[in-house]
C-alpha cells in the first residue's frame, strides 16, 4: 500500500463483511481467498489432527489488521490474532500519532541465531577451548552439511563461538543465518550433529544440544519521532503531555516492577502479529524478556525520549530486542490464516516481518503510556470490554 493512503475513516464502525471487502480491495487479494484464510480460524479439525497430538478440535481468535501504519514509507494493514478488545484499537490510534511525523523506521539484524552445545566434566577448560577453536573451520564446514539446503539459498553456519560456564563446564555456540525462516529444527540439528565431536576434541561429557531463545544476534530496531500536536492527550496541550509520557517512560526504566507491564503493553503488540503469522511466541517472548534482563536489571524494551527540532516538541520512541520469526516453515504450510496474514502485510522476508512486529510494540506502548499517563486506561478500555461482556448475558 502506498504511504499517502493508509487512512480508512470509520473502519472500525463498519460490518465485519465492508472490512473483509476493503482489506480485499486495498492489499489486491482475490475476495475468495481471504474468505478461506479465515474460514474456521484458518484450521480444519482435521488438519489440526496432523499437528498436534491427541487433538480434539480446534481454538479460534479474534483476527482483525490494525490501520495507519507506515513503515520505512510503506504503508501496511497490520493483521492481529488477540483476544484483549482495545489492543488492535490502540495500536492503529498510536500509528495514526506516529504515521503524522512521517511513520516509523525499522531495521532488523541478519536471522543469525545460536545452537548450544554443553559439555561438562572436563579437566582442563582452557586446553579445551583452544582444541575447540584449533577445529573451527572444520567444525562448521560439518555443520554447513547437515544443513545443505539452507547453504543453497545464502544462509548456514557463520561462526563459532566458545564461553566457559565453569571450571569444568563449556558451552559452545555455533551461529548460523536461518535466512527466512525462525529456525528452530535447523539450529537443533546442528547442535545434535556436531555434539559428539565437539564433546571428543574437549574431552568432556556431552550435555544439551539445543538452541538459545535469547537470540541477541537477530535483533530489530525501530524509531518514531510524533510532532507534540499529534500526541496531546484530551484536555491537555502536546508539550505536557509528551512530558508526561517520557515520566512513564523513566518509571519503567528505574523500576523492573513497571518495566515487566511497560513490555507487558509491547507484547500487546507483538504477540498478536506473531501469532496472526503462526509463529511461535513462546519463543519471542522468551527472548524478548531474556534481552530485558540482559544488563542485570530488568528494563524496557522500548524508551520515550522529548527532542526538540524545527517542528517544535517532538516525543521519540525506540524500542530494540531480538525477533525470531519465521516466513517459511513451521505450521505456515498448514495454517491459511497464517499464510493470509503475510499475504496481506505483503512482506517477503522474515526481517520484514520482524520490523512490522517491533513497530506494533512500538505503537502499543505508546498508547498505554499515553493513556496512563493522562486519563487512565480504564474508561476506554472498559467500554470495548463492556461491548463483548453484553454478548454473554
Ligand atoms: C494492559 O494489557 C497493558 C498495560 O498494562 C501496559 C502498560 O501498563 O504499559 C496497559
Amino acid at each position: 500500500m502506498n504511504s499517502t493512503n493508509i487512512r480508512i475513516p470509520g473502519f472500525h464502525k463498519l460490518p465485519l463483511n465492508h472490512r473483509l471487502l476493503i482489506v480485499a480491495n486495498r492489499t489486491k487479494i482475490d475476495i475468495e481467498d481471504i474468505y478461506a484464510g479465515v474460514n474456521h480460524g484458518g484450521l480444519f479439525p482435521s488438519t489440526a489432527d496432523k499437528i498436534v497430538e491427541n487433538a480434539i478440535g480446534t481454538y479460534a481468535l479474534p483476527f482483525g489488521v490494525a490501520l495507519n501504519f507506515i513503515i520505512n514509507q510503506k504503508g501496511l494493514f497490520i493483521p492481529m490474532a488477540v483476544e484483549e478488545p482495545s489492543v488492535i484499537a490502540a495500536a492503529s490510534n498510536a500509528a495514526k500519532m506516529i504515521a503524522a511525523g512521517g511513520g516509523f523506521t525499522a531495521s532488523a539484524d541478519p536471522s543469525i541465531m545460536a545452537s548450544q552445545i554443553q559439555i561438562y566434566n572436563i579437566s582442563d577448560v582452557a586446553t579445551a577451548t583452544q582444541n575447540i577453536l584449533n577445529y573451527k573451520e572444520s567444525l562448521i564446514k560439518r555443520a554447513a552439511h547437515c544443513v545443505s539446503q539452507l547453504v543453497s539459498i545464502g544462509g548456514g553456519p557463520r561462526d563459532l563461538e566458545v564461553r566457559t560456564l565453569a571450571d569444568d563446564m563449556i558451552v559452545v555456540h555455533i551461529y548460523t543465518d536461518c535466512q527466512d525462516a525462525m529456525g528452530a529444527n535447523m539450529l537443533n540439528t546442528i547442535a545434535e550433529v556436531v555434539g559428539p565431536t565437539i564433546a571428543d576434541i574437549a574431552q568432556g561429557t556431552l550435555g544439551l544440544r539445543i538452541l538459545s531463545n535469547i537470540c541477541d544476534r537477530r535483533l530489530v530496531r525501530a524509531q518514531c519521532l510524533v510532532p507534540a500536536e499529534a500526541v496531546a492527550a484530551r484536555g491537555l496541550d502536546g508539550t505536557t503531555t509528551i512530558d508526561r509520557i517520557v515520566n512513564a517512560s523513566r518509571f519503567a526504566e528505574l523500576d523492573p516492577y513497571r518495566a515487566a507491564t511497560h513490555n507487558k503493553g509491547i507484547m500487546n503488540g507483538i504477540d498478536p502479529v506473531v501469532i496472526a503469522t503462526g509463529n511461535d511466541w513462546r519463543a519471542v517472548e522468551a527472548g524478548a524478556h531474556a534481552y530485558a534482563a540482559r544488563n542485570g536489571q530488568y528494563s524496557p524494551l522500548a524508551v520515550w525520549k522529548r527532542v526538540d527540532n524545527e517542528r517544535g516538541p517532538c516525543l521519540q520512541g525506540s524500542i530494540e530486542m531480538p525477533m525470531s520469526l519465521g516466513t517459511v516453515g513451521g505450521t505456515l504450510r498448514l495454517q491459511k490464516a497464517a499464510r493470509l496474514a503475510l499475504r496481506i502485510l505483503g512482506v517477503s522476508s522474515a526481517r520484514e516481518l520482524a520490523m512490522v512486529a517491533a513497530c506494533a510494540g512500538l505503537a502499543s506502548n505508546l498508547a498505554a503510556l499515553r493513556a496512563l499517563a493522562t486519563e487512565g486506561i480504564q474508561r476506554g478500555h472498559m467500554a470495548l470490554h463492556h461491548r463483548g461482556s453484553a454478548m454473554c448475558r
